[in-house]
């Protein structure tokens, strides 16, 4: 049937998705399923209705794409999507509330507070220590994060992350090596794919290193020890099953310098750009970016 790939989309993360889609629908077409791009922020949820997708690859990055909104409203069309459910995705779009999930489930993630037009700064920097990272809780790809070495730097930071969102993520930060992990599948069948190590130059894995430059270095699968390798590989899955994800995620770790992993996030509509990682890892697997494509249509919920 007719497939569309949804990309582009509302959020701060558009230019992302415009990668993302691209490839993804090139992917589809080299596989011959009847793909067609559609724009979700150009064109309306009427249009996307009216369309007659037999079902949604769903390509888009941050709010109104990964947010649980508009899987919300597939649900409502009855058009099958790639990805996780309403609530798993809100919950993996607010970092604030999915640490509070992992924490309820044991899972191990950064020390963090929540901050607002009130809250004492000092006293965050008194609990939390220097550095700390600063981020705005529903964003995606390093928007609007700043990691604060100087106290004199924190209301900056602050006021950078509380132009994406109302309430601001404080997050302790973790001296260690820079992780991430793909997962698939869903509830009991859900499964790891190998350890990816990201080093990027001074430590600084953003928007530009995310995307653009070459300067940053992956090794797939990471260099660990085999027990530590399983051993982030089943927090991260306990962790994605906790959030209640489906078909896909790529949760992102910190392994500390004392040998213990942190969960820092997790996300349902990870990038599919040229130069991301779940295709990175899955290739490690032995399942190319067309397979995994593939894979992951033939997997959308109804
Ligand atoms: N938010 C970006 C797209 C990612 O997690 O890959
Ligand atoms: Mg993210």
């Amino acid at each position: 049937g007719k497939v569309g790939v949804l990309y582009g989309g509302k959020s701060a993360e558009r230019d992302v998705s415009i990668m993302s889609g691209t490839g993804v629908h090139q992917a589809l077409r080299n596989a011959g399923v009847d793909a067609h791009l559609f724009d979700t922020g150009e064109r309306s949820l009427a249009e996307l209705a009216a369309e007659g997708f037999d079902r949604v690859f769903i390509a888009l990055h941050g709010r109104y794409g990964e947010d649980g909104t508009l899987q919300g409203a597939l649900e409502l069309l009855g058009i099958p999507y790639t990805g996780s459910g309403p609530l798993a995705s809100s919950l993996a779009m607010d970092k604030i509330m999915t640490k509070r999930v992992w924490l309820h489930e044991a899972l191990p993630t950064p020390r963090y507070a929540v901050l607002d037009a009130e809250t004492d700064l000092d006293n965050v920097i008194s609990t939390l220590g220097l550095p700390v990272f600063v981020k705005p809780p529903h964003e995606g790809s390093t928007l609007g994060v700043t990691k604060v070495t100087r106290r004199e730097d924190l209301a900056a930071a602050y006021a950078k992350a509380s132009e994406f969102d109302e309430d601001v993520l404080a997050e302790a930060f973790i001296s260690g090596r820079e992780l991430t992990v793909a997962i698939l599948g869903k509830g009991a069948n859900a499964y790891a794919l190998p350890v990816i190590e990201i080093v990027a130059p001074d430590g600084n894995y953003d928007y530009e290193h995310k995307y653009f430059g070459d300067e940053t270095k992956y090794f797939c699968p990471a260099n660990l020890p085999e027990d530590t390798t399983r051993r982030i590989q089943d927090i991260c899955v306990a962790a994605y099953r906790a959030i209640g994800c489906e078909g896909w995620g790529r949760a992102d770790v910190i392994l500390a310098d004392n040998g213990e992993p942190y969960l820092l996030e997790i996300n349902t509509s990870p990038g599919m750009t040229s130069h991301s990682l779940v295709p990175m890892a899955a290739a490690a697997n032995g399942m190319n970016y067309e397979s995994l494509c593939v894979e992951l249509l033939a997997d959308a919920r109804c």
